[in-house]
């Protein structure tokens, strides 16, 4: 069971010995009692439920930020707009939140509405993804991956595959300008750079969805597009890859090595099945990490500006008992 927010149960127990006092009665504190004025109230602006990934993190948030935990959580789904993002923190703000959780679309954009935040003395706690502004004093800090080194990890794995005649490389990338998208790219620009034999056939964006991924991936197979290696940047564009391989009679980790990243469960079977080659786990439990940052700014103890949380990888070698164990 999580620890109780120390600041606002203080006054709380007061209040209750107070009235035990006045009352003569000894009882006592029951959940029924808790005073509203403890409850912590955080608005949190989530880009949307584009894939497997963003349900479990909502998951995440939604679980831990409850109102057992001593929470009142506002969840505003952006539906992939930065427009919606800014509009949901200016309601926060108007709202008078005690906090304000950012799992932003994009990376840049964010100056103006963070210094009103900041302006309304409200904490941003920067989830997820990371954001470019001007002056880091807009947020309090950000907790999230490292999207580069996920990159790269997959690279690493590419370097491992055995291709006479070389990799010609279809790219999915996520939504363009997330820095999930920026950070895969870019490692896989690092690999096309210093590999002759590596040959980028085709890239773009398919929006972290299945549906997009598997447009373009039939799209590709019906124009007589050859490829060996599908880069795919989430799970979800990678299901739809995978079902539209198969709609043309390839086989997915024998004809065509997919790469992906995410590693959720649904992914893993498939990992397991040998269908997908390499899985980079992007890691989406950021609820508990949030609610261990508030207690922290709560009890005036600075959380680090900047958490990088630590991800593993699957291939060929995983095992069912390894699959079993994951949460989400
Ligand atoms: O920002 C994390 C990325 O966003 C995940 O890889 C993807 O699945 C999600 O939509």
């Amino acid at each position: 069971m999580l620890r109780p927010l120390k600041r606002r149960l203080l006054p709380g127990i007061l209040a209750l010995c107070l009235l035990s006092l006045l009352t003569g009665c000894t009882r006592s504190a029951s959940p029924a009692l808790t005073p509203a004025a403890r409850i912590i109230t955080v608005g949190f602006s989530q880009v949307g439920a584009e894939s497997d990934w963003r349900n479990a993190n909502t998951r995440s948030m939604t679980e831990a930020l409850s109102e057992e935990n001593g929470y009142r959580l506002i969840l505003s789904d952006a539906q992939n707009k930065q427009e919606r993002q800014i509009t949901a923190i200016r309601n926060f703000i108007q709202m008078g939140v005690d906090y304000i959780v950012l799992a932003p679309t994009n990376e840049t954009g964010w100056d103006t509405v963070l210094t009103e935040a900041r302006a309304a003395g409200i904490p941003v706690i920067v989830v997820d993804r990371m954001i470019e502004v001007a002056d880091d004093s807009l947020y309090t800090c950000w907790v999230g991956s490292d999207f580069r080194k996920e990159g790269r990890n997959a690279v690493r794995f590419m370097e491992g595959l055995n291709a006479q005649d070389g990799l010609r490389i279809v790219h999915l990338q996520g939504n363009l300008g997330s820095s999930a998208q920026i950070g895969r790219t870019a490692a896989l620009d690092e690999g096309l750079a210093a590999h002759d034999s590596w040959q980028l056939v085709y890239r773009g964006a398919g929006d972290f969805t299945q549906a997009k991924g598997q447009e373009i991936v039939n799209d590709l197979l019906d124009a007589g597009l050859d490829f060996n290696v599908i880069y795919s940047e989430n799970d979800n564009m990678a299901f739809g890859a995978i079902a539209a391989l198969k709609a043309h009679g390839l086989v997915p980790g024998v004809d065509v090595t997919i790469i992906s990243f995410d590693a959720g469960r649904r992914a893993l079977e498939m990992t397991l099945a040998g269908e997908i080659s390499f899985d980079m786990e992007c890691n989406p439990l950021h609820g508990p990490r949030v609610d261990n940052i508030i207690r922290q700014l709560e009890e005036g103890i600075q959380p680090p500006k900047l958490t990088f949380v630590s991800e593993t990888s699957f291939d060929a070698t995983i095992t069912r008992e390894v699959l079993e164990q994951r949460p989400y």
